[in-house]
């Protein structure tokens, strides 16, 4: 019962928000969650029971996500996140960032105010469990410009098959749209999304640079 209370205010919340502009919502001090939530996720992978209770838990909780984000994290449209495939570490840390304001998106915001600890931890194990939705390039001439400079800027970190690892996010098969605006948010140092690691890493990138890694990491299988 206590584990479902804060699903049903997430869908409260999100057919509040669904008619009312965002910049309406009041703008409150943003509180750092107390639970270590790494460490819960390090408890939920030692203990194969806890696991199963929080994946049935995310489960319910990705079922109002998936207004958004699709069914089983694959989203179909362009400028929304998939979440399918991505590592649970580095899910964990953005909810943190937008907990914590360092990311900026107000209904994202809301949303994981609405969101209990084990419904954050459940969330990430579900969808770290689901399999990316491969869409092979169109673009081919695009997405071969785009190899060669991922092959030279950003495969170092997030690795030849584009899977990242704990820290660092996947972005193989990741939506074109978002990829695009992700980018220029980081080269560009927008208080939106900054990044000590990934603004340094983007600065040089000129739109035709943006544009082909876009059309090779987004047909990344
Ligand atoms: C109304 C649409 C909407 C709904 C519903 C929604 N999201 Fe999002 N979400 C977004 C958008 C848009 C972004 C991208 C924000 C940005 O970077 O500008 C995002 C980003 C995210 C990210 C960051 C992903 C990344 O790759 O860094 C996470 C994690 C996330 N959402 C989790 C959730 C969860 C969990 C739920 C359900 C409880 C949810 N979202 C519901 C629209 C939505
Ligand atoms: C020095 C290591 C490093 C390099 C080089 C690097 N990245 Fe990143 N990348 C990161 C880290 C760390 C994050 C997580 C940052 C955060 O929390 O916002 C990240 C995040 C991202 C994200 C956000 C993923 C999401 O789901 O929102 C995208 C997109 C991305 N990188 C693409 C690239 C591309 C394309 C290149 C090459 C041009 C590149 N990165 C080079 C370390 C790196």
């Amino acid at each position: 019962m206590a584990k479902r209370f804060p699903v049903v205010l997430a869908t409260a919340l999100l057919t509040v928000l669904w008619w009312q502009p965002v910049a309406a919502q009041p703008a409150k001090a943003r509180a750092t969650a107390s639970v270590d939530l790494n460490a819960r996720l390090q408890q939920a992978q030692a203990d194969p029971q806890l696991a199963q209770t929080l994946l049935a838990t995310g489960r319910k909780v990705a079922a109002v996500c998936a207004h958004c984000h699709g069914e089983g994290g694959n989203s179909v449209k362009t400028d929304i996140p998939n979440l399918a495939g991505q590592n649970p570490a580095y899910l964990l840390e953005q909810l943190r960032q937008f907990a914590e304001g360092r990311r900026r998106n107000e209904f994202m915001e809301g949303m994981i105010k609405a969101m209990d600890s084990d419904e954050k931890v459940g969330m990430v194990l579900f969808y770290a469990g689901q399999s990316v939705v491969h869409r092979p390039a169109t673009a081919v001439t695009l997405a071969a410009k785009g190899q060669a400079v991922y092959a030279k800027s950003c495969q170092q970190c997030h690795g030849t098959d584009g899977q990242g690892n704990a820290q660092i996010a996947r972005i193989a098969g990741q939506q074109p749209g978002y990829l695009n605006l992700t980018l220029q948010r980081y080269r560009d140092g927008s208080s939106v999304r900054a990044n000590s690691v990934m603004t340094p890493s983007t600065r040089q990138m000129t739109p035709a640079d943006i544009q082909a890694v876009v059309a090779f990491v987004a047909a990344m299988p």
